[in-house]
């Protein structure tokens, strides 16, 4: 794929992110769940995730990690004519989580809308935000990654209600002339193959079976396409820009469980101090994990101006794909 100049780039120029208040620990799961914290710790590297309290929805969420990202962009809420909102557990079935979010900022103008790509949900999101800053069709967009990801599982499945958490992550996009060499997304891969939908779903859904559902997982096999599908798309969109993996300041992946992290920075030959790391603390957050690890990661000061930021994410479908930015 030849990589086109556009007239704008789009730049991430404000992070944020909201966890809900409810810490539950593996001990506590350990209390309701037949399973302990040696077996998760070992099997995922996950020692703790937040729960969205009753009543609490991914709006809620949404909402807060936005407003801490505008506020570290430094923009008011009307400067927005963009919300693109990637989740899997949206506050209703229509209308889209983003519209909520939309009417909470006070935001009357531009477009807002949903992406569905379960954990590649802030990926898609990012470069579908960045596609419509790039022509100068939108100014200035706020991608969303959110979930209330608790309210699916089955509490009776230990192979996967051990995994996930809540939260939400948000970045502020700003369209800027394009300069060569300088800040902003350099460019996107997104990839889906739908012959894998049995490794992990949700057996409801409004036109299946009128019910919400639960979440379904083949692990080992979801594992395995995890490795191979993210080794070869970093390498992918690298290969795009000539760059290899030991060019890459930062990769913020998708956290899933930490030996999906360690097994893909192995294949890859990338540096594990390179990978930000936050599924010990947050769990599998789904769409909000990028944009949770990458504000984790730009707030500590890890993340610099003039970095190589490279995020990337599979998911459900299968679905996967990887965003590269000069910071
Ligand atoms: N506590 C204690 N024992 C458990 C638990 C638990 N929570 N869950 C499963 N077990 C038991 C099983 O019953 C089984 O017992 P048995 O041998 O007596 O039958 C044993 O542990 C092994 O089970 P497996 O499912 O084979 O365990 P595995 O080593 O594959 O680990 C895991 C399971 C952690 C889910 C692993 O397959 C994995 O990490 N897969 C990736 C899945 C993932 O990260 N999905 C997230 C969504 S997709 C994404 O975001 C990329």
């Amino acid at each position: 794929m030849t990589l086109v100049e556009t007239p704008f780039t789009a730049r991430i120029v404000g992070c944020g992110s909201f966890l809900p208040a409810r810490l539950v620990t593996n001990q506590e799961l350990a209390q309701r769940v037949d399973t302990t914290d040696d077996w998760i710790v070992e099997r995922s590297g996950i020692h703790q995730r937040h729960m969205a309290a009753d009543g609490e929805m991914t709006s809620d969420l949404a909402v807060a990690a936005a407003r801490e990202a505008l506020d570290h962009a430094g923009l008011a809420a009307d400067e927005v004519d963009l919300i693109v909102v990637a989740t899997t557990t949206p506050d209703q079935t229509f209308p889209a989580t983003a519209v909520r979010v939309q009417a909470q900022l006070g935001i009357t103008h531009g477009a807002a809308f949903d992406v569905q790509a379960v954990c590649s949900g802030f990926v898609y999101a990012l470069a579908t935000a960045d596609n419509f800053l790039r022509v100068g069709q939108h100014r200035c967009a706020l991608v969303i990654g959110a979930e209330t990801f608790t309210r699916i599982l089955d509490w009776e499945d230990r192979g996967t209600c051990v995994l996930f958490g809540d939260g939400a992550g948000a970045v502020v996009l700003r369209a800027e002339p394009t300069r060569p060499g300088g800040p902003g997304l350099l460019s996107s891969r997104l990839h889906a193959d739908g012959r894998h939908h049995d490794l992990l779903y949700v057996d409801g859904g409004p036109s299946a079976t009128g019910t919400v559902g639960h979440v379904r997982m083949q692990g080992r096999e979801v594992f395995r396409h995890a490795v191979a599908n993210l080794a070869s798309v970093v390498t992918e969109i690298l290969d795009g820009h000539g760059l290899a993996p030991s060019d890459l300041d930062w990769l913020v992946p998708h956290q899933a469980n930490q030996r999906i992290l360690s097994s893909t920075a192995k294949k890859l030959g990338l540096a594990p101090s390179k990978v930000v790391i936050t599924v010990g603390q947050h769990a599998n957050t789904s769409a909000a994990s990028v944009p949770l690890a990458l504000d984790t990661a730009v707030r500590d000061g890890r993340i610099q101006p003039g970095h190589l930021v490279l995020m990337e994410a599979m998911g459900g479908g299968l679905t996967w794909g990887a965003c590269l930015a000069r910071w």
